[in-house]
């Protein structure tokens, strides 16, 4: 078993299928759009993305879920850090990463997107009712159970366990995820030249977010030496 720095299995992300994830984005941005995807993992979204006609850059510092990215180009690098110099026309920060309980790490994966976008910022997270309804329960995603077990709330953190099971297979992922507010994302999204644009789904878990004032994207820099560093590769 292969686990990444934030506890995420790899060969559980090669496995599960996307659920809807890439149409989201795909009518959200023009066809044929590039797309820079932040936190690809295993390309359970880039590579459909890919397949409906956007060249796709993906963004993981696992060299192990990047092995599975075929069809798209990949970097190996930290997000937060990440300054490819060029521009993307839709940068996608998905998987709740904004979550984070770290402000600094969260601020830094906005400034990269912002300095990465020439069209819309698109962002998954979780919104805050999910905070008090969020429950212990078990769904199915393609051939994996998911079960949410041993949630512990603490004012505006909530950490709980995931299991994933498979008919031979079974692994574990410990989370905490943050909640914000949609003011407190929408001060976030300034502090690095964004704002705040429209909900992309009924249920406000996406969003799109656009560059403000170009000369503003880049008003946070990375930051190595505050947040760790690792030199991008791309293949
Ligand atoms: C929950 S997985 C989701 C992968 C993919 N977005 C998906 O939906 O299947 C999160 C991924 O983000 C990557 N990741 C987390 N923090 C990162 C960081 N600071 N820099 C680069 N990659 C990171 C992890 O290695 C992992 O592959």
């Amino acid at each position: 078993m292969t686990t990444t720095r934030d506890g995420c299995t790899v060969e559980l992300y090669a496995l599960l299928p996307p659920a809807g994830e890439p149409e989201v984005i795909h009518q959200a941005i023009p066809a044929g759009a590039t797309v820079l995807d932040l936190g690809t993992g295993a390309g359970r979204i880039a590579l459909p993305l890919a397949a409906l006609g956007h060249p796709v850059t993906g963004v993981d510092n696992s060299a192990e879920m990047l092995a599975h990215v075929r069809n798209a180009e990949t970097v190996l690098a930290d997000i937060e850090t990440l300054r490819l110099g060029r521009r993307f026309d839709a940068v996608l920060l998905a998987s709740n990463l904004l979550n984070t309980p770290e402000t600094a790490l969260r601020r830094a994966f906005l400034a990269t997107a912002a300095y990465h976008a020439d069209g819309p910022v698109i962002v998954q997270w979780t919104p805050p009712a999910w905070f008090d309804t969020m429950d212990a329960g078990t769904r199915q995603i393609g051939p994996v159970t998911v079960t949410t077990k041993d949630i512990v709330r603490d004012g505006d953190l909530l950490s709980a366990t995931a299991q994933y099971d498979t008919a031979d297979q079974h692994w574990e992922h410990a989370f905490t995820a943050l909640r914000l507010s949609t003011s407190d994302v929408e001060e976030e999204l300034a502090a690095v030249g964004l704002r705040l644009e429209r909900w992309l789904t009924e249920d406000q878990s996406w969003f799109t977010a656009t560059v403000r004032e170009p000369n503003q994207r880049s008003s946070v820099s990375a930051n190595p030496s505050a947040l760790g560093s690792s030199d991008a590769q791309a293949t």
